[in-house]
């Protein structure tokens, strides 16, 4: 099978750079072994003739990047408008941070439509499209419109909310009529999966039966697919990186005092605020634990143009400041705060270097740096993840120490415990939490999926005749390649 995959972020392939979010994240080693090709945004923009989209072409491992200028006119309001405006707060069940004008909508549609007539250029025999998250729900549908016929595949990497929520996005019926383009259509939980057959059920009027709904595209299957990491890859990423300059830094500037860490784009989805203020709560209770224990916050800047974003910045690090001035001492800094962004190399020693991980999103598809910080632990003295029951990573790595990220005091309390767990009790939950990142690896996660689109497609492959190509080489079987 010839697989193009499709996503409006892409990683540039540098080992060295930090990545942007956990989708590029979990694509690059996907991309780079089993030889698809990955089209997305180049993250520049362009006027003029959108009849003939530019596309600059790399090499990535075995496989291919494929970058596109996406048209000028309409990026703001595909990207910071309707994608991160109305889809991304509706998707996290912050129907109050939807903002969305008809403008935004038609913008996101256009740039759906423009990323289908780019994508012809890279259609072969024998080939099967995977488009990734919600910038592109529509891009299925103006696929069949341009009279693709080869199986295409979805993966949503956000949740999908409750009907009520979903039905606050402008235009959400049209969107999801359109979604049932898709042969296959992925989520992270079988909570999100629920919810999508339960909107097509009652409010589309559509039959659903055993994950198939059936509407005039024909069948879509809409099934569970958890993401996964590469535990045994990041594991040796953590030992190499105990060396790297900053990990030693790190390491020496602790003087045995223990180090919490937090890794997380600057979203309101990740309970940023909440985390901070249990901390605060933490070290007001039991003033023995200042001096004894920091936090460690990255917090790497995201979609910084959108107002919801830009308030979250200010006031967190309004807030980092008051606990700081608080609790610091002369030679004691309690949390450091970093706005920036580290590469996974270096990531991995931060994680192994830290006794407790905080991961408390209020809300999150999967959440990729729960999983990375159990695989960076030293097996013989790990350290303890403190994670949100409402992260999907919460269904796999039920033996972390689960919370509620919207009680900060019982996040304070479950801090402490963290800190004090005997290390006995400690390896019990690591171990426990290995073996499931060892089964749903994210090599499982891709081969699963395709598995699953090479049996859901509705129809054969299209018979108009063939584009020219960018692409020369076939993949074969990717699935049985990737084992
Ligand atoms: N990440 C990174 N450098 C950073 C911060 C994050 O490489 O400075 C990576 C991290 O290793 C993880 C991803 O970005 O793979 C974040 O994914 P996650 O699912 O946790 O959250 P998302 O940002 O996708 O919402
Ligand atoms: C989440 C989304 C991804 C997105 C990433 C980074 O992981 O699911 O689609 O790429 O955040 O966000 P950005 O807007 O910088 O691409």
């Amino acid at each position: 099978m010839n697989l193009v995959v499709v996503s409006n972020r892409v990683a540039r392939g540098k080992p060295n750079e930090p990545m942007t979010g956990g989708l590029a994240a979990a694509l690059l080693p996907v991309v780079e072994k089993t030889g698809a090709i990955w089209v997305g945004s180049s993250g520049r923009v362009r006027d003029g003739n959108l009849k003939e989209p530019f596309a600059e072409v790399e090499a990535l491992g075995a496989g291919a990047l494929a970058m596109l200028d996406l048209p000028a006119a309409h990026y703001g309001g595909y990207y910071e408008g309707f994608a991160n405006s109305a889809l991304w707060p509706a998707l996290h069940s912050r129907a109050d941070l939807i903002r969305a004008s008809q403008e935004d909508y038609a913008s996101y549609r256009a740039v759906n439509a423009f990323m289908a007539r780019a994508l012809l250029r890279f259609r072969k025999p024998d080939c099967a499209f995977w488009i990734q998250d919600y910038h592109f729900l529509a891009l299925g549908a103006e696929l069949r419109d341009l009279g693709v016929r080869c199986p295409i595949g979805f993966f949503l990497h956000t949740p999908w909310p409750a009907r009520a929520v979903i039905g606050g996005v402008p235009n959400h019926r049209e969107l999801i009529e359109a979604m049932l383009a898709y042969d296959l259509i992925g989520f992270q939980t079988e909570e999100d999966c629920e919810n999508f057959l339960g909107y097509a059920r009652c409010d589309l009027g559509l039959a659903v039966h055993d994950g198939f709904i059936t509407s005039q595209f024909g069948r879509t299957r809409a099934a569970v697919f958890p993401i996964g990491i590469d535990p045994e890859r990041f594991a040796q990423q953590a030992t190499k990186a105990m060396t790297h300059p900053d990990v030693s830094r790190l390491r020496r500037s602790l003087n045995g005092e223990k180090l919490a860490i937090g890794v997380d784009r600057l979203d309101y989805s990740k309970g940023l605020i909440n985390r901070i203020k249990a901390f605060d709560r933490m070290w007001t209770v039991q003033p023995n634990l200042k001096r004894s224990v920091s936090l460690l916050q990255i917090a790497t800047p995201s979609r910084g143009a959108i107002e919801a974003y830009g308030n979250l910045q200010s006031e967190l690090a309004k807030l980092v400041t008051d606990v700081n001035g608080v609790h610091g001492e002369v030679d004691w800094t309690p949390i450091r705060y970093l706005n920036k962004g580290f590469s996974q190399a270096v990531l991995a020693g931060l994680y192994r270097t830290a006794q407790v991980g905080v991961v408390t999103p209020l809300q999150d598809g999967m959440n990729l740096v729960a999983k990375e910080y159990v695989a960076a632990q030293n097996p013989a003295d790990p350290g303890v993840l403190v994670l949100s029951k409402f992260a999907g990573a919460a269904n796999e790595l039920d033996a972390a120490l689960l919370v509620n990220p919207h009680d900060i005091d019982g996040m304070a309390r479950t801090i402490a415990t963290a800190l004090a767990m005997p290390q006995a009790e400690r390896q019990m939950r690591w171990e426990a939490m290995m073996a499931k990142l060892r089964t749903g690896t994210i090599q499982q996660w891709f081969a699963d999926f395709i598995e699953a689109l090479q049996d859901a497609q509705h129809s054969g492959d299209s018979m108009l005749p063939e584009p020219p190509t960018l692409w020369p080489r076939r993949a074969g079987d990717l699935a049985a390649r990737y084992h």
